[in-house]
């Protein structure tokens, strides 16, 4: 097969994390006979640096013109003090803004081997931990109108506007939808109904979706509960499907349970045009530029370009494969490391899964 990938390596361990999965694409490549080549665009304070804004047209054609993207992280002190319009977090809004990726797949799973590095108690681990988050990414309080700093009743103020369209909401609750019935034919859906209006609209819009999914088992639960809920009991849950800045929140603490944010990756997907996947942590300022970050995010979600962008299934499996035999052989990077295991750098692991991936052809 031949396909382009752009890599957006973006700032701190991006550019680290990056390199470990262009080794695990070309294992791939190498395995499965496949032509995968990679392009490679600025996004970013590195694109504030170059050209002066976080998100240069021509990344954008960039991106455009390749049938994936793979972001490595944006962001970091260099640039916190830059004007807010102009920062590097908001070029990743507006990539993913401008591919119309509406739908943020976020699985957090707990691979056996890490069951130790989980924050929970080991019976509640023992219980399994096989979550997808899927958070609207397009919409809600991160782009909504008017938002800005003003004078109310003579001192400053700011604001930002939590708002969803019927719209937005139901093609997200499909994907949620879509997703259960391939799964359990659970899903949970997570809002604040009880104080937001935007909630209120949002579950509405669910529960119509929901008679087109007589099978589906839907629940509904508060946020504030449901972040309780996730370290109670995870093994409850299957399907989230909630709303821009809770499923931000969420899946954040999600990747706790599952050992490290330096394992969960993610799809972002839209309807027409080339997706993007990326890991969900940020760009790691405190470890960036020492070989620690852990890369097994990214290359994970490597594996899910290749199977929600690229249709090929085996691939992504090889990855996953790959990835699970290198922790059974007792190799972790510092964020997952527990004693008796072998630490190793980022890149180290990086090559390691790029081996296994070859060994196993
Ligand atoms: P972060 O996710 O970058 O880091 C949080 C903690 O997790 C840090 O201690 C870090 O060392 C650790 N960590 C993260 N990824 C890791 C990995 N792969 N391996 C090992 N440890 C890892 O979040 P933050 O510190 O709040 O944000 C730092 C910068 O990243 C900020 O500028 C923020 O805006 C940006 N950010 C970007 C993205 C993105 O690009 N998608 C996501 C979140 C934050
Ligand atoms: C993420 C990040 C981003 C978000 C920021 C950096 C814009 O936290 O991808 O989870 O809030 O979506
Ligand atoms: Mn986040």
């Amino acid at each position: 097969m031949q396909k382009t990938i752009c890599l957006l390596p973006g700032d701190g361990i991006g550019p680290e994390i990056i390199a470990q999965a262009v080794k695990v694409l070309a294992a791939v490549n190498e395995r499965f006979g496949h032509c995968l080549t990679t392009e490679t665009a600025l996004i970013g304070g590195a694109a504030i640096d170059a050209q002066g804004v976080p998100l240069p047209d021509q990344t954008v054609e960039a991106c455009q013109r390749c049938d994936a993207v793979l972001l490595g992280a944006v962001g970091g002190p260099k640039w916190d003090a830059i004007e807010r319009d102009i920062r590097p977090e908001r070029g990743l809004l507006a990539i993913r803004k401008k591919l119309g990726l509406f739908a943020n797949l976020r699985p957090a799973m707990l691979f056996p081997e890490l069951a130790h590095a989980s924050f929970l108690r080991p019976d509640i681990v023992a219980r399994g931990i096989d979550i997808m988050v899927i958070r609207e990414l397009t919409g809600g309080i991160y782009f909504g109108e008017p938002k800005g700093f003003e004078t109310r009743a003579g001192e400053q103020a700011a604001l930002n506007t939590m708002v969803y369209k019927r719209s937005e909401v139901e093609r997200i609750a499909r994907i949620g939808f879509e997703t259960a019935m391939k799964r359990s034919k659970r899903l949970c859906n997570v809002d604040k109904a009880n104080v937001l209006e935007v909630s209120q609209l949002w579950r509405e819009t669910v529960i119509r979706v929901a008679a087109d999914y007589p099978q589906v088992e839907l629940t509904h639960m508060y946020v504030d509960n449901a972040a309780m809920q996730l370290v109670r009991d995870p093994s409850q849950f299957d399907v989230i499907v909630t709303g821009n800045l809770f499923g931000d929140i969420l899946s954040d603490e999600a990747a706790m349970l599952t050992g490290s944010i330096g394992m969960l990756p993610s799809a972002s997907l839209g309807s027409t045009g080339p997706c993007l996947y990326e890991p969900i942590h940020g760009s790691a300022p405190d470890i960036a530029g020492q070989d620690k970050a852990n890369p097994l995010a990214t290359i994970l979600s490597l594996a899910m370009m290749f199977r929600y962008s690229l249709d090929l299934h085996k691939e992504a499996l090889a990855v996953e494969t790959a990835v699970r035999h290198v922790l059974e052989a007792g190799y972790r990077t510092g964020d997952i490391m527990e004693e008796g295991k072998m630490l190793v750098g980022g890149s180290r692991m990086g090559d390691l899964v790029a081996q296994k991936i070859g060994e196993t052809s």
